[in-house]
């Protein structure tokens, strides 16, 4: 099993200097609005990811007017001690070492710590654009196999150059299609293996956020999910030669890997046009469920949750079918913020799961 039992946070957003003892399985955050709650979920979630959940550069995680930050997280993974400690010092320049031990690569880190975290801007997964399902199965796969996510930097890099190549080809009037037939055969590898991995990852997934979707809705509606993508029909050098005259019409690579999606649909309709909000609410916990249950079966060991302010976010029913779900049936541990102290004890005990309780400011 893996747990943090000490975070200790240095010029890390809101907070100067911070420690905390994480003495139980189950722990509530409580606190007014501004006090650090997602401050604190998101230290630890920099801990098992070497980035910010919330914050896309991480400069802007330092502490105000700081030129740095640091955090020291103790953890144990089947009772073996971990120390993880990650340095930014200022611009480019990050340390995380393990057990005293510098890692070369922040890459190999991934995986490691696994965790999920569930906030409330991530309905977006359900509403938003195909970037946000593409970015969400990166992070799930990422984890559970790092040669992923290398292949994934790889196919980034080269699909960059490869649109710049387009952009050069337009502003001096003439192509050069040998050079571009280079960057397409550094892109079908990876490509490829993207494709692979995600086709796995989704023939996995789906039945899975369909069972939760009904056990946190509490009924029978049918979501249907599918993984979409070009290489659904064919190979990515197919592909990429099918749009190659288009691409050089738009300047910019409109086939691949990073143009997938999954579809997602209610009774027959495109999801998020005829869902309500309870219901969009219910795929997103379904989702993030099944992103636990998938990483969970693939580690060994239940991963870290971290849920901010969902009761803000659901009515009682499905806040106590995932509650129960989350503290009861999971045995991993969970992290739970809220405004409100009273709410949350309250929904703990009528479970009745032991839990540690954390008030900010401390
Ligand atoms: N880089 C930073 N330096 C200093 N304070 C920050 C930084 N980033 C965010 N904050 C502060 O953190 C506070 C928000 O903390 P947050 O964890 O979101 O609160 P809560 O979740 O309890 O509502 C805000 O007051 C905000 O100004
Ligand atoms: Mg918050």
């Amino acid at each position: 099993m893996l747990r943090v039992n000490k975070i200790s946070i240095t010029q890390y957003k809101n907070y100067d200097f911070a420690a905390f003892d994480l003495t139980e399985r189950v722990i509530g955050i409580c606190g007014l609005n501004g006090m650090g709650k997602t401050n604190l979920l998101d230290a630890i979630y920099y801990c098992c990811f070497t980035k910010s959940y919330f914050t896309k550069t991480d400069a802007l995680t330092v502490q105000f007017s700081k030129d740095g930050f640091r955090l020291e997280a103790m953890l144990e993974n089947n009772a073996v001690p971990e120390k993880l400690v990650c340095i930014h010092r200022g611009v480019g320049k990050k340390e995380l070492l393990l057990n005293d031990v510098a890692y070369e690569k922040m890459s190999q880190h991934i995986g490691k710590f696994p965790a999920v975290m569930v906030a409330p801007d991530d309905i977006e997964l359900v509403t938003g654009g195909g970037e946000e399902r593409r970015r969400y199965m990166d992070t799930v796969i990422s984890q559970m196999d790092a040669g992923y996510l290398l292949q994934l930097i790889q196919y980034n890099k080269v699909l960059q150059q490869r649109n710049s190549l387009l952009k050069r080809f337009a502003e001096q009037g003439k192509t050069d299609w040998p050079l571009l037939e280079v960057l397409d055969e550094q892109l079908v590898a990876p490509g490829n293996f993207i494709y692979n991995q995600r086709k796995q990852f989704t023939a996995d997934l789906i039945p899975l956020v369909q069972q939760f979707y009904n056990q946190i809705a509490g009924n029978n509606e049918t979501v249907t999910l599918q993984y979409e993508s070009q290489l659904n029909n064919s190979d990515l050098a197919a592909v990429l030669n099918n749009w190659r005259q288009k691409d050089f019409i738009l300047q910019r690579t409109n086939g691949g890997i990073h143009k997938d999606d999954i579809a997602m649909q209610l009774n027959g309709q495109l999801f998020k046009n005829t869902a309500s909000q309870g219901q969009r609410k219910s795929l997103l916990f379904a989702l993030k469920l099944a992103e636990f249950e998938l990483l969970k079966r693939n580690k060994g060991f239940a991963p870290l949750l971290f849920l901010d302010d969902v009761f803000e976010k659901l009515d009682d029913n499905r806040m106590q079918h995932l509650l129960a779900w989350v503290c009861n049936e999971n045995t991993g541990q969970v992290f739970i913020t809220d405004t409100h102290r009273e709410r949350l004890q309250q929904a703990f005990n009528s479970l009745a799961v032991k839990y540690q309780l954390i008030e900010l400011p401390q």
